[in-house]
């Protein structure tokens, strides 16, 4: 029985050629949409690879190869590494030999070949492809941060990253919107804004993306500028004995203080104690401001004019006339308002939140 066993088993093992197989891979192998076994690596890990041999000769031994467009070479024959920082070699059965790359670079993209020599110059073999990528970085040093920028004057936006592949670039507009280029995307590391505008104020998201992932850097811009300064009517009618409200908007950088508004009436400075002045601060660098005549008088009819000032000079300023009406005119809530009448409490809490509803549409 066991001689028959010999006879038929042997010449069988003798004959039959050594099968050679990578059956596992971490990270898994994928096959690509061209066909290949690929092992797609983030950089500094280590990537192992399984090699199974069947049939194998007791001689012969299983060797690792490298192959690059570059340079190839072999690795390993059996446990034995020829380059025991890069690679290793154990085996975790008797028929089993699993090559360990160690803190993958790109000089780990290759072909990896485990093979068996089978003849002359032939060999049964099995290959995975390894591709190491990295994870996008946007690099601080070249990549600007926040930034304020005097009004006319050029600049520019920048950022750049590592990555492997490289990453694409782009800049957006945080909000959405255009950018100075025309488009809502621009795709290069420098973004040429042109000569600076108040226009130019706001956040700006700088993607890097590659296969393997993104990074997203947001800069700032503000723009140093002489306000601008909008009147919400330009006419406004009251009779004689009511109360009328004049009402004015400023955008500019630094933000004009309550101090560098002024309402005027005939190039004189507006005073005394039938008008009230009201300032509030509202977002992207506005400010709202509020003249209130309590009892309007003939007197008090003709045009005003409102103007903002800060450290880059003066607004022009923006005129509204006060007409003569022969009716009261409700004002913005529908109410008429007599001078001598006194508000009620709620009247005030509507007229509140209708500024702070304003002061937010702005
Ligand atoms: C590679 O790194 C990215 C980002 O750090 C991560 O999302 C991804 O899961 C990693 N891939 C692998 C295969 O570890
Ligand atoms: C961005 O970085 C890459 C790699 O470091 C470099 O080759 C390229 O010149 C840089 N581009 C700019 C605009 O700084």
């Amino acid at each position: 029985m066991k001689l028959l066993l010999l006879f038929v088993v042997l010449p069988v093992a003798l004959c039959v050629d050594p099968e050679v197989l990578i059956q596992d891979t971490r990270p898994p192998t994928k096959r690509t949409p061209g066909g290949v076994n690929q092992i797609v690596i983030n950089k500094s890990e280590d990537a192992y690879l399984t090699c199974v041999v069947h049939n194998k000769d007791a001689d012969t031994k299983v060797e690792w190869r490298y192959w690059s467009p570059k340079f190839s070479f072999t690795i390993s024959t059996g446990q034995d590494s020829k380059d025991p920082f890069h690679y290793q070699v154990d085996q975790p059965s008797a028929i089993s030999w699993r090559l360990k790359i160690q803190n993958v670079e790109v000089w780990a993209n290759a072909r990896y070949f485990c093979q068996v020599l089978i003849g002359d110059k032939k060999y049964a073999k099995d290959e995975r492809t390894l591709r190491v990528v990295d994870p996008p970085k946007i690099l601080d040093l070249l990549t600007d941060s926040d930034m304020t920028i005097e009004e006319g004057t050029l600049f520019s936006l920048r950022c750049n990253a590592t990555g492997e592949p490289f990453p694409k670039v782009k800049w957006e507009r945080l909000a959405g919107g255009l950018l100075p280029s025309g488009g809502a995307e621009h795709a290069d590391f420098t973004m040429n804004m042109g000569v600076a505008t108040p226009s130019h104020r706001g956040a700006y998201k700088c993607t890097a993306e590659n296969e393997a992932g993104k990074d997203t850097r947001i800069v700032a811009v503000r723009i140093v500028f002489k306000p601008r300064v909008e009147q919400r009517h330009r006419v406004v009618s009251q009779a004689v004995g009511y109360r009328t409200d004049l009402e004015c908007t400023a955008a500019g950088y630094p933000i004009p203080e309550e101090s560098q508004f002024i309402w005027t009436k005939l190039g004189k400075p507006v005073t005394g104690g039938n008008y009230k002045v009201i300032y509030i601060q509202g977002a992207s660098d506005r400010v709202f401001t509020k003249l209130t005549i309590y009892n309007v008088q003939l007197s008090d009819y003709g045009l005003y004019s409102c103007m903002a000032s800060n450290i880059k000079g003066d607004s022009t300023p923006a005129q509204i006339e006060l007409k003569q009406s022969n009716s009261p005119t409700p004002d913005s809530t529908g109410q008429i308002r007599s001078g001598a009448g006194v508000l009620s409490v709620s009247l005030t809490t509507i007229f509140t939140l209708l500024l702070v509803c304003l002061l937010q549409r702005m």
